[in-house]
């Protein structure tokens, strides 16, 4: 019998990259409200339920077992919490986290994986390494700042289930139109640019990030998943140990693309909370769990380019900011 998977956030994009790549191996259900993703991004070989992780009744309809679950639901990035959205981005966060632990107990569930945040260093000194004090700039981490907290906590009085948490780093790869503007910036240049729409940079393009193929972060979270030491409540921090600045992705995108589309520079609007770089130290990953990454930039950004569906493609930041 194969081994019975939830993951909740299951029709965005790391969730419908994870189960695409898993489904002939495991029994997957995915559950999405569908406040982001869509169930376009997931094979139709896959078990899909429409339904909120904040609902106890939601969850119970996906099974009444599963060996893991892995928890992707949430308000996804730092724009969503706007000051008229804040107490809806931050009960969505923790109730569906929350709801989802107690579910964890009811279907006899192993180990729980969760998705915390890099965002959490903010510019803290580099290489970003677990081990560090960190002071959430924003809201969206404070949120991934108190799972890992509440995840501590829950573990301590049921030691029998480990719970996981991720640092991704930042993210890109396929399946991520339906996040259009709160999409990686690699695919959302990669939409500008072959609309010939100059990409909007905040600064001077030199900011930096440790940008990850989603299927490296689906190789670091399967590690964890399916390692047979015991994990109790760790932290990981999930990316390449590489960087890449904004200038040089455009570059990159351009040479992809046989094109030679030029940037908007713009005043940073975010000021000082504003991230400037990022460099993850992935030694603990690697020394506990063997990671490596595996899929190289220049490979990612090509598979970005090749796989193109410019009907896909939504509003960019670039568009929002190209018409003010
Ligand atoms: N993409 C990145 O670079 C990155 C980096 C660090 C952390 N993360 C975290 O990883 C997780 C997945 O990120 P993603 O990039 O795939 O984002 P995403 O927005 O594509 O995926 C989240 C999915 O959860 C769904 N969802 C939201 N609230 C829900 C709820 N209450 N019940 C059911 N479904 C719900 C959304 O519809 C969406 O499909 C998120 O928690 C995100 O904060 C992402």
């Amino acid at each position: 019998m194969k081994q019975k998977i939830l993951v909740t956030g299951g029709a965005g994009f790391i969730g419908s990259n994870f189960c695409n790549i898993h489904r002939e191996k495991y029994d997957i259900v995915a559950l999405d409200n569908l406040f982001l993703g869509t169930p376009e991004n997931l094979n139709p070989e896959i078990t899909f339920i429409k339904g909120d992780a904040c609902r106890m009744s939601d969850l119970q309809k996906c099974g009444d077992h599963f060996d893991f679950i892995l928890h992707l639901a949430g308000t996804s990035s730092a724009p969503m919490f706007t000051d008229e959205k804040l107490s809806e981005a931050y009960r969505n966060s923790v109730e569906s986290f929350t709801t989802m632990c107690q579910f964890a107990l009811k279907c006899g569930a192993r180990k729980i994986l969760f998705a915390s945040t890099s965002s959490l260093y903010g510019n803290n000194p580099m290489p970003l390494v677990e081990t560090q004090e960190v002071v959430p700039p924003n809201h969206y981490s404070v949120t991934k700042f108190l799972y890992e907290h509440c995840a501590r906590c829950f573990q301590s009085t049921h030691k029998e289930l480990d719970i996981i948490g991720f640092r991704f780093m930042s993210v890109y790869g396929p399946n991520e139109e339906a996040k259009g503007q709160y999409a990686n910036m690699i695919s959302q240049f990669v939409w500008d640019i072959a609309r010939e729409k100059k990409p909007v940079i905040f600064g001077d393009g030199n900011q930096f990030r440790d940008f990850t193929n989603v299927a490296d972060i689906v190789r670091g979270i399967t590690l964890a998943m399916e390692t047979e030491k015991k994990l109790g409540a760790e932290i990981f921090n999930i990316g390449t140990g590489a960087t890449c600045s904004f200038n040089e992705i455009i570059d990159q995108v351009n040479v992809a693309m046989g094109k030679s589309v030029e940037p908007i520079y713009i005043e940073n609007p975010v000021k000082e909370t504003y991230v400037r770089g990022q460099h993850a130290d992935i030694s603990k990953i690697s020394n506990v769990l063997g990671f490596k990454p595996t899929v190289s930039l220049s490979d990612g950004i090509r598979a970005q380019v090749d796989n193109l569906d410019i009907s896909r493609i939504r509003e960019t930041s670039s568009d929002l900011f190209r018409e003010k």
